[in-house]
């Protein structure tokens, strides 16, 4: 079982380096837009094949198709929008056809944009079907009604990549299909995380490496809400696990270099087939994927994959039900497999787990190792 990219060929849309001289020359005359760096996230994603077949920010044709239907123009399936929103007045500057230079935050020049389309684009709309609410206290939700309120589409081109500031985990799709051929992995099982691992985590990824050859644990590194842990401390968490806890030879650690949109089940099924571009034939999605309070139900983000037949989506779904340590099972387990009453287990929500560090007390190692647990005591300055 290979996997591959989904469209069928992995997006490549990087300067070659004989002509970024050249590149560079020339967006002195053009046109600037600024992004900011949800945008920039999505570039780098974008041109690395992460978002493939994705060759830049949607056109209207997409983006209207992916926002009623999950699906691109051309019928492939796609769940989330990938748009660049600019103010009326940045807007007003530009002219269809015309190529643009794209900065980053910092001011410098990072890529070009083929500026193929400037349009506009019903917000609240976009919040009820992609976000199931238009709620502006849900922090997706939030994010879009704070955008620009027109769109550019068309293709990008950068001019390199920003590793930010974990290189050593930095691994484009290219670089973890080509790891993964070195390990011979017929089959890996991705992961996708924004919180510290604790032992349910463990637990469901172990599950996964009964039935697949590799894991990818690939933690988000954009940006997430402000009360989210910081991705230096998530990965300490996962340096002191593997280091005690897992097969070394079968598990990778690496990045995920998009931000969090808290779309539950849309986000699920995108960050599944950004996955697939990323080398895994399975994906783990267990309770509450990419949710955020009580916005979305507990197997909404399983439920969605049924919409969609097994081979347009390309990558094997792994569904887990929420798992929990039961003291009287004395080990992890599901409401399926444990009988005991809901009195007997210890299931702590990412909130109560803050709450608790803010707190100085101890994390129960029936929750997290306690390796773990210390990594994050020191984080938060309790000791
Ligand atoms: S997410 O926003 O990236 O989904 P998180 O890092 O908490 O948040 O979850 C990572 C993955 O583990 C998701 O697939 C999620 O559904 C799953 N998960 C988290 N906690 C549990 C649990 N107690 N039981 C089962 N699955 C869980």
């Amino acid at each position: 079982m290979t996997s591959i990219p989904h469209g069928g060929k992995l997006v490549d849309r990087f300067i070659p380096d004989h002509k970024v001289e050249e590149a560079r020359e020339k967006a002195h005359s053009l046109p600037q837009v600024v992004l900011n760096s949800r945008q920039l996230s999505d570039f780098y994603m974008l041109a690395q094949g992460a978002f493939s077949p994705l060759e830049g920010f949607m056109v209207g044709r997409d983006y209207r198709s992916v926002v009623e239907e999950m699906r691109l123009a051309d019928g492939t399936v796609w769940p989330l929008p990938v748009t660049l929103a600019v103010g009326r007045e940045v807007a007003r500057s530009l002219r269809e056809g015309q190529e643009v230079a794209l900065f980053s935050p910092e001011g410098s020049l990072v890529g070009l944009l083929e500026l193929e389309e400037i349009y506009r684009y019903d917000k609240v709309e976009e919040a009820r079907r992609v976000f199931l609410t238009d709620d502006p206290k849900h922090p997706g939700v939030a994010a879009l009604y704070s955008q620009g309120e027109v769109l550019l589409g068309g293709r990008i081109w950068a001019l390199g990549l920003d590793h930010g500031p974990f290189p050593q985990y930095y691994r484009t799709p290219r670089e973890l299909r080509e790891e993964i051929r070195r390990r011979g992995w017929r089959t890996v099982v991705g992961f996708q995380t924004r919180n510290p691992i604790h032992r349910a985590h463990e637990y469901i990824q172990k599950c996964a490496l009964e039935v697949v050859e590799g894991l990818l644990i690939h933690p988000l590194a954009g940006e997430t809400k402000a009360d989210d842990i910081p991705l230096a401390v998530r990965l300490r968490c996962y340096e002191v696990l593997l280091q005690n806890y897992y097969p070394q030879n079968r598990v990778l650690l690496a990045l995920f270099p998009a931000f969090m949109r808290y779309a539950g089940p849309r986000e699920a099924v995108f960050h599944a087939l950004c996955r697939k571009n990323y080398g895994c034939t399975h994906f783990i999605v267990g309770r509450d994927h990419a949710g955020v309070g009580r916005y979305y139900g507990p197997y909404d983000a399983q439920e969605i994959f049924r919409r969609f037949e097994p081979q347009e989506l390309g990558i094997v779904p792994l569904f887990f039900d929420n798992a929990f340590y039961c003291r009287r099972c004395s080990s992890m387990a599901t409401a399926k497999t444990c009988p005991h009453p809901e009195g007997e287990r210890l299931d702590l929500s990412g909130t109560q787990v803050r709450e608790m560090l803010r707190r100085g007390e101890p994390l129960p190692p029936e929750f997290t190792r306690p390796e773990v647990a210390r990594a994050l005591v020191e984080a938060a300055g309790v000791s």
